[in-house]
């Protein structure tokens, strides 16, 4: 499976520089694009994708621009994330932030196009247009109104709200919406170019709701736990915007038996799939570590 991640991030690499590089309108804007996506980050999404491929087709190759395409929309919400009016932090990835270095207005455009040129990719990608539409349909409604953008309007209106006043429900609303949203199409992005069954799809949901949730639950969690050097980026941001997270309402130690619990739900349906030889599972067991 190493050889495997190494070689799909290398080839994820040199085609998201490749496309990039075609930005040519805006000489500054897609200095400003290429300033956050070629600032990799772990690649966890992209090569969910090519994972859960490897273990349904025979070349996972036909997947691969759309797998640059997740990893484009998700720098398009980190550059957004990251803005004076959202998260208001300085640190991406070891640099400073995109909108500190290309002021905001390049950074908000540098975002939009992002997701723009991303759906351009699913459009364009060489699968049966039945397969097509559906990754369409799908992916615009985990990014949209119902999905990231919903999330992330809601991590904002509840912060600095009172304890008493959020429940769990709230909580795992945004937080599937903001990120699990993103990992659900990656994982889905692999089943329906695999041509997987309506009941295999139904578990692969499933699986993203708890990849989700456990992946947001470590990030609150690293966020309280660890420092700007080791993350790469501003840590205690959570803390300083009040924002509403699992350590905020359970405290640390249960916010990691509720990540455990995630995992092991998630590495279940996983063996259910895939079985426990698959690729997925043991990314997903080192990934969510
Ligand atoms: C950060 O995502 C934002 C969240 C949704 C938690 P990652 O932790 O995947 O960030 P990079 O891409 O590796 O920098
Ligand atoms: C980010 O959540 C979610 C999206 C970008 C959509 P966070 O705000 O927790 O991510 P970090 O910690 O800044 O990476
Ligand atoms: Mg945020
Ligand atoms: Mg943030
Ligand atoms: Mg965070």
């Amino acid at each position: 499976m190493k050889e495997f991640v190494e070689k799909w991030q290398e080839l994820l690499k040199e085609r998201l520089d490749e496309i990039t590089n075609q930005f040519t309108y805006s000489n500054v804007l897609r200095e400003s694009i290429r300033y956050t996506v070629l600032n990799w980050g772990k690649l966890f999404r992209p090569t969910l994708t090519m994972v859960v491929l490897h273990d349904l087709v025979d070349d996972p190759s036909v997947g691969l621009d759309a797998a640059c395409a997740i990893e484009m929309l998700h720098n398009y919400g980190l550059i957004h994330d990251d803005l004076p009016s959202m998260d208001d932090d300085r640190y991406r990835r070891g640099k400073l932030c995109n909108h500190l270095v290309y002021g905001e207005a390049q950074a908000i455009l540098a975002g939009d196009a992002l997701q723009a040129e991303a759906f351009k990719l699913f459009a364009t990608l060489e699968v049966e247009d039945s397969v097509k539409v559906d990754l369409l349909a799908y992916i615009a409604e985990l990014m949209g109104a119902n999905g990231l953008v919903g999330g992330q309007s809601l991590d904002i209106i509840s912060a600095n709200e009172e304890r008493e006043d959020v429940d769990l429900e709230q909580l795992n609303k945004i937080h599937f919406a903001k990120t699990g949203g993103l990992i659900e199409a990656a994982i889905i992005t692999g089943g329906l170019i695999g041509k997987v069954s309506k009941e295999t799809l139904e578990k692969l949901r499933e699986l993203s709701y708890h990849v989700g949730l456990a992946f947001q639950i470590r990030d609150d969690i690293n966020d309280l736990v660890l420092t700007n050097e080791q993350l790469g980026k501003d840590t205690k941001s959570d803390l300083k915007n009040d924002k509403l997270t699992y350590p905020k309402i359970y405290g640390l130690e249960k916010s990691q038996a509720i990540l455990a619990e995630h995992t092991d739900r998630a590495l279940s349906i996983i063996i259910d799939v895939f079985g426990k030889d698959s690729y997925t599972y043991q990314f997903i067991k080192e990934g969510l570590k």
